[in-house]
């Protein structure tokens, strides 16, 4: 019987790279991202059309995505914030958009200067304009557990943006934990409610590290049926403007660890640690989740 697949959506030159105090240009992201589009990644955030003035290292979106537009094997997608990023990114070639509204008032005001409201309804309008322009869709549900400003968010609101995204033509929800302060039991029921909603099929999960429950809030989001991952090579990343968001999940612990379980990801392993020292490099940093020291030695060992 062949392995279950498991989509792990590499978000590194996005998430990872916008909260980094080296700025890499758009070539070096260009640079990195060809580097995980050779470690078979399925799929990768690749850019945000975002004010640069407020994001400075993701400024050169448009430059990313002009030199990603023979890329046919790779699910290569970019977060928008607004029907201005959107704009931005359809004029650019974008395939797949991300819109990224936070389950409270506060985080979408600090986020992206609207209220929850606001953001709601523009979300909903980009994902209606995007399906007319026959773009694929995904919708974060950003501070989905906890909120660094309101504190632990009510799960009815959650599913009730999530129904939102998906009437206006969201293809996938994923849900966030920006700050990485869920568990694995209050990351099994949540997606236990998605689930019996919507069904397992249109959800991810996406886990930030800060407490180093990532790994397990996966195996709790895939004991209900979640086959698909957001994470970060080097777990890189943090929403400049969630205070306390640490890196996400590392993209090398998540491929190791399915790896392990028996579910296959595709995804060549010992090409991500070379890509994590590339990083290392690139960002004068130390790097790596938990595993890397492990695969090193392993590497040197044949
Ligand atoms: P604003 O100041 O409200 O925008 O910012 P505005 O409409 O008032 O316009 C002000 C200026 O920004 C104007 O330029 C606009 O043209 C420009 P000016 O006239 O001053 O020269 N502008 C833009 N420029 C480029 N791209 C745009 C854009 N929109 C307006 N899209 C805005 C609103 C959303 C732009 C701003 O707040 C912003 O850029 N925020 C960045 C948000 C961000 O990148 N957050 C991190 C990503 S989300 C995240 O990390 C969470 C996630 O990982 C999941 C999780 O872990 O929870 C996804
Ligand atoms: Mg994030």
């Amino acid at each position: 019987m062949s392995a279950e697949f498991v989509f792990i959506n590499e978000v590194g030159p996005r998430d990872g790279l916008q909260n980094q105090k080296t700025i890499l240009t758009p070539r070096d992201r260009l640079t990195l991202i060809n580097q995980l589009i050779e470690a078979n990644l399925p799929g990768i955030e690749v850019a945000s059309f975002v004010n640069p003035k407020a994001v400075p290292a993701m400024d050169g979106a448009p430059e990313i995505m002009l030199g990603l537009q023979e890329i046919n094997n790779c699910e290569i997608s970019v977060l928008v914030p607004n029907l201005k990023g959107f704009e931005l990114a359809r004029e650019a070639g974008a395939k797949i958009i991300s819109v990224v509204p936070s389950a409270t008032e506060t985080m979408n005001q600090k986020n992206i200067n609207m209220s929850l409201g606001e953001t709601i309804s523009s979300s909903c309008n980009i994902l209606k304009e995007a399906k007319i322009s026959n773009l694929r869709t995904r919708a974060y549900v950003s501070v989905a557990w906890e909120c660094p400003y309101e504190g632990k968010v009510d799960s009815k609101i959650v599913l009730d943006i999530a129904s939102q995204m998906l009437s206006s033509g969201a293809d996938e929800i994923i849900l966030a934990d920006t700050i990485g302060a869920a568990n694995p039991s209050s990351v099994g029921l949540l997606f236990r409610n998605c689930v019996s909603e919507f069904g397992h099929e249109i959800l991810s999960g996406h886990f930030h590290d800060t407490r180093a429950m990532a790994l397990a809030n996966v195996c709790a989001a895939l004991a209900e049926g979640i086959r698909k991952f957001d994470s970060c090579i080097g777990g890189l990343g943090g929403c400049p403007f969630a205070p306390g968001a640490a890196g996400n999940l590392a993209t090398e612990d998540l491929a190791n660890m399915l790896d392990q379980m028996g579910y296959s990801t595709n995804i060549d392993l010992r090409k991500l640690s070379e890509i994590v020292l590339f990083c290392e490099e690139q960002l004068h940093a130390p790097l790596g989740g938990r595993m890397s020291a492990w695969l090193n030695k392993q590497s040197k060992a044949i």
